[in-house]
């Protein structure tokens, strides 16, 4: 396991338990060349996969003209301007105007442990965890140097990367385009994997055939957004959850983002990933770095099932941060679907009363405690508790609820301004706008230019005072736009290109500080549901509210798009009141538990008004969430059937790493009469070990399982469930 370099070859090998990425420099001027990402290999003769004798431009075949060469050898991090006319990773402006950028191979240092990146969310780990190469390319006549970071893990079959391009020349450079991570490899007719949606249908799956071209997937909103997730996948023809081959990249990273695969004339993808370039140009002065946000990458030639672990464990170990990571969290109960902003303190504490009486462990006060906010259109920025709605404020709340043995969260929505605010109208100035033009609205409100250091602090100076001035144990951080009319007051014209990235720097900043200065709490991000899930924000909460849509049935899809890739201790998901307040459907109150039990498990809805035959189901419920919480959050997910597939059922198990335990959740989504029975197989357990089915009593073989199926029992109605329990004997 490591990294290691062979001075005669002058490749680089990095090897994780089953995988090997080789990648060396070329001989004639330095450059750096991709030869190989896949299963593990035992050494690195890989050299000879390097094909640099394409056909050139015209019909002579003279080998290796210079341009001929660009334009088809791998490049590990390719550069823009010198004749490889596929896209690129980085591209320059220089003082005189010229874009050219010509880096060679110059040192490398390899070394445990792993640095973090200044200023972004990474992950990180020890020495006895990781070791990490750093490989310096320079340009001389630019006097630019590119530092391109890798890390693998001893234990998970990922490896990240991120590049820092230093300017060491005399004059300012711009860049225009910065990427993270390229993967030049051989088209093996592959598909491409990515996370579509909208509001309240985040992270959809989605397959399309690679054709010629550029291809891929991209946010220019500002965040990483609801539409679309900063994943790509490269999968070979067929792949299941159990076989075939993926390639996953994620970005780690919050703001505008490209992902995207290039199909070149030689049948080679060329994959990249990065901060978007859309309205990006960053100045860099002589001595200024700039570092990219980081990609994890994952290979796996065992199915998507074991991608997603990969990452699940990678995340829960090596990404979030905090003494919840690895805590039950405290069930909760959250006013919004219950009362919108129509509430005042009795009506909080009717409700915290009631959720007290059934096991109820926090109660969450949403939207519409602060300033003159009795709806959306408004108020947002000024943070002042409504005393005519909460007399006594935040710490009477406070009090009431611990009385009552709950722990009291708060909603907030710091990075907004309404511009019905007492803070607009003192700092007009304050809001991300043209001069000359009114912003967009959208929910009626503005984004504040966070990359000024007064609005950063007078926000920062907010957040701190009000979670000083109570016992508030966890906060949930909304973002309920995306960015547009970019331009800041506090932004010299050229560096006006620098907002975006500066705005989410900001952002992590803010963050930062609020998880140093409160280091028990438990911070929840969300953006109008799950508009902003992203591996960045992770690294400072550990967990994310999912989507605004708590229909169980449409979060079976919503929670299966979110698992490929994030484990179930990170995903926000509630048991709310039926009809569904967006969707109008009626699920069993037992599904809508089984549902929110592979997230992180709490309430959405007015424990007072619902009926008494739902209430009673809450203890029960309570119960579970604290029977299996610790197998939900540590366990090996296995998807063993999908609803969007097969049109009628969905089925997950989750295995306690110990082996001791795994928990089964079928969901009949379309009840049907006189079909066959149904088996599930299951997966991870071992073959030659006895399980017993808690709820039947029925014993198996773990081979029995696996190879022929657990059989589950028929219901009779959609939008039923069941689960079974098996436990190793
Ligand atoms: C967003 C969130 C909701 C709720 C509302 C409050 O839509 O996703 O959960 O907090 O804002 O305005």
């Amino acid at each position: 396991m490591g990294i290691s370099y062979n001075e005669k070859t002058r490749i680089f090998k990095l090897d994780t338990p089953n995988t090997s990425y080789c990648f060396g420099v070329e001989d004639s001027f330095g450059y750096l060349l991709h030869h190989y990402y896949g299963r593990r290999l035992a050494a690195d003769g890989v050299g000879y996969l390097t094909r640099t004798g394409e056909y050139p431009f015209t019909p002579d075949r003279n080998g290796r003209e210079k341009l001929s060469f660009l334009n088809a050898a791998p490049f590990e991090y390719p550069m823009g301007g010198m004749g490889d006319f596929r896209e690129h990773c980085l591209e320059i402006r220089t003082r005189e105007g010229y874009n050219t950028l010509e880096a060679g191979f110059r040192d490398y240092e390899i070394r445990r442990g792993k640095r973090p990146l200044a200023g972004l969310p990474a992950t990180f780990g020890t020495e006895a965890d990781c070791a990490s190469l750093t490989v310096r390319l320079t340009d001389d006549v630019v006097g630019l140097t590119v530092e391109l970071e890798y890390t693998v893990f001893e234990d998970l079959d990922a490896i990240t990367r991120s590049a820092r391009i230093c300017n060491q020349g005399k004059g300012t450079v711009w860049l225009t385009k910065a990427l993270s991570a390229c993967l030049d490899e051989e088209d093996r007719d592959f598909s491409m994997l990515s996370l579509h949606g909208a509001w309240a249908r985040e992270r959809g799956i989605q397959y399309r055939k690679l054709g010629y071209g550029r291809q891929g997937v991209f946010s220019e909103r500002g965040v990483s957004s609801h539409q679309d997730q900063p994943f790509l996948g490269l999968t070979t023809p067929g792949i299941t959850q159990t076989q075939g081959e993926v390639y996953g990249f994620h970005l780690v990273y919050s703001g505008n983002f490209e992902a995207q695969t290039e199909v070149s004339q030689f049948n080679m993808t060329r994959t990249l990933l990065g901060i978007n370039p859309y309205n990006f140009c960053w100045e860099l002065k002589p001595g200024e770095a700039f570092q990219t946000p980081e990609v994890v990458m994952v290979y796996s030639c065992a199915g998507l099932g074991s991608m997603t672990r990969t990452y699940h464990d990678l995340y829960r170990r090596h990404l979030i941060r905090g003494p919840w990571r690895d805590r039950k969290r405290p069930v909760l109960i959250n006013n919004w679907e219950a009362t919108h902003f129509d509430f005042d303190l009795e009506k909080l504490l009717d409700i915290a009363r009631e959720a007290a009486k059934a096991g109820i462990e926090m109660l969450v006060m949403d939207d519409g405690w602060f300033g003159n906010r009795f709806d959306d259109n408004r108020a947002l920025g000024d943070w002042f508790v409504n005393e005519e709605k909460l007399p006594g404020g935040l710490d009477r709340l406070a009090r009431e609820l611990n009385g009552l043995g709950l722990k009291f969260g708060l909603w907030i929505e710091p990075e907004m301004v309404s511009p019905d605010s007492d803070l607009f109208r003192s700092h007009p100035d304050w809001a991300i706008q043209t001069p000359g033009r009114e912003p967009g609205r959208c929910r009626n409100q503005y984004v504040l230019d966070l990359t000024r250091a007064e609005v950063l602090e007078y926000v920062w100076q907010r957040i701190r005072s009000i979670l000083s001035s109570a016992n508030i144990e966890y906060v949930k951080w909304d973002m309920n736009r995306q960015l547009s009319d970019l331009g800041s007051l506090g932004l010299p014209p050229r560096r006006q290109g620098e907002l975006y990235h500066r705005y989410v720097l900001a952002v992590y900043e803010l963050q930062e500080r609020l998880v140093r200065t409160f280091p028990n709490l438990l911070l929840e991000n969300c953006s109008g549901g799950g508009g902003r899930f992203d591996p960045g924000m992770l690294y400072y909460s550990p967990q994310i509210w999912c989507s605004d849509n708590t229909d169980a049935v449409e979060r079976l899809k919503i929670q299966e798009g979110t698992a490929l890739l994030y484990p179930l201790s990170t995903i926000g998901a509630h048991v709310s009141d039926c009809p569904n307040h967006y969707m109008g459907r009626t699920v069993p109150f037992e599904t809508r538990g089984h549902v929110a039990l592979a997230g992180t498990f709490g309430y959405e809805l007015d424990v007072t008004g619902i009926s008494g035959e739902d209430r009673a189901q809450i203890p029960g419920q309570v119960a579970m969430y604290h029977r299996y919480n610790d197998l939900v959050r540590e366990g090996d997910y296995y998807r063993l059937a999908s609803c969007r597939e097969n049109g009628a059922y969905d089925c997950w198990q989750i295995n306690a790493k110990d082996g001791s335990q795994a928990l089964v959740t079928y969901v009949q989504v379309m009840s049907r009469v006189n079909f066959p029975s149904r088996r599930v197989r299951l997966e991870g357990l071992e073959p030659g070990k006895t399980y017993r089915v808690e709820q039947t009593g029925q014993t198996y073989g773990g081979d029995v399982l696996m190879y022929a199926g657990l059989p589950v029992e028929p219901l009779s109605g959609d939008f039923r469930s069941r689960q079974y329990t098996l436990i190793r004997i």
